[in-house]
């Protein structure tokens, strides 16, 4: 990451002002390009790095008939592929199966984030089955000790076993899909298992990813960045979030659903994309004013 004040980060937040405007009255910017549904916002752990522990939003699960409708404006603007995750567990929502099929049916890939405790055999198979595209399965740990400790309410020979179960049963299938990546995000907690998560799953699956702890929008802490940094994010011009009840968050981060910019139940996610709150936040992003909404400020994913 460039530092700021350095001369090629200077480059890069004037390069950000002049053409993020540019490619928008370009057209580039007509439709989020990454289109997040909250299946659901229940969960059956309490991970330590996660913020559902402090969640105050009520939880529920996507009404088919809202997801259909979402997706159908999304497969009318030819969207690639939808995030099936957000803040919950997906396979928690009996539903999600159905969900990936319409989705694939409109031609829209799907891929998801989970825990995996729930998928046994026979959710296995309907998994590969449904046809999704991309499951990414978190586990920060490779011992039973630490991913106990991390991802609490869990278990971790659970989890292992039902890892090698969809790898089987894709084989067995003879399906490509789901592509199957693996999620380790590194904590002083779990760095020094690290090595042995690698050497373990190395092969076995398509993807690791060793990703950065973040404090999810300044919630867990306080966070390095503060507002040293200008750069605007790129999240307001490229993705949406929707949580299960409709309300559209500000992005992956708001957890709580505190910034909300409108409900997909009454409006079209065209409209929220081009509507005033979301275009007020951009052009404040653009200006490197990041006092408002607050949840960006000491936010750790911005750049
Ligand atoms: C919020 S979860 C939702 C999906 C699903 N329940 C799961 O655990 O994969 C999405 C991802 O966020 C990750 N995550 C949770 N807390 C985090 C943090 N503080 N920093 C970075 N990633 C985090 C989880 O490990 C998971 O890979
Ligand atoms: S990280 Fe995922 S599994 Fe863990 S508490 Fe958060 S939503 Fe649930
Ligand atoms: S700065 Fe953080 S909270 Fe704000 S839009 Fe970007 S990712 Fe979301």
């Amino acid at each position: 990451m460039t530092r700021p004040g350095s001369l090629l980060y200077r480059a890069e937040l004037v390069g950000a002002r002049v053409l993020l405007p540019v490619l928008g009255s370009l057209g580039f910017f007509k439709f989020p390009r990454t289109v997040r549904l909250e299946s659901t916002a229940n969960c059956n752990a309490d991970c330590v790095t996660c913020t559902r522990q402090v969640m105050t939003r009520k939880k529920g699960v996507m009404d088919f008939a809202l997801y259909k409708k979402v997706v159908d404006e999304c497969a009318s603007y030819k969207v690639s592929s939808i995030h099936l995750h957000n803040f919950g567990e997906p396979f928690i929502d009996k539903g999600i199966f159905d969900k990936i099929r319409y989705a694939r049916d409109k031609g829209i890939d799907t891929r998801l984030f989970s825990n995996i405790s729930l998928l046994d055999r026979e959710k296995a198979v309907e998994l590969v089955e449904s046809g999704l595209t991309r499951i990414k399965v978190s586990i920060d740990g490779d011992s039973k000790e630490t991913f106990n400790v991390i991802r609490k309410g869990l278990d971790f020979d659970r989890v292992v076993e039902n890892i090698n179960t969809l790898i089987e049963v894709r084989k067995e299938l003879g399906s490509k899909t789901p592509e199957i990546g693996l999620v380790f995000v590194e904590t002083e907690r779990n760095s020094h298992e690290r090595e042995g998560f690698l050497k373990r799953w190395k092969g076995r699956v398509d993807s690791i990813d060793i990703s950065s702890y973040h404090n999810w929008g300044g919630s867990l802490h306080e966070g390095e960045r503060g507002d040293k940094r200008a750069l605007p994010c790129l999240r307001v011009w490229q993705t949406f979030t929707v949580l299960w009840n409709g309300e559209v968050s500000i992005c992956c981060m708001d957890y709580d659903g505190k910034v909300i910019l409108g409900n997909v139940k009454k409006e079209s996610v065209y409209d929220i994309f081009h509507g005033e709150k979301l275009r007020r936040i951009r052009r404040r992003h653009l200006k490197g004013d990041f006092a408002k909404p607050k949840i960006c400020l000491r936010c750790e994913a911005r750049r």
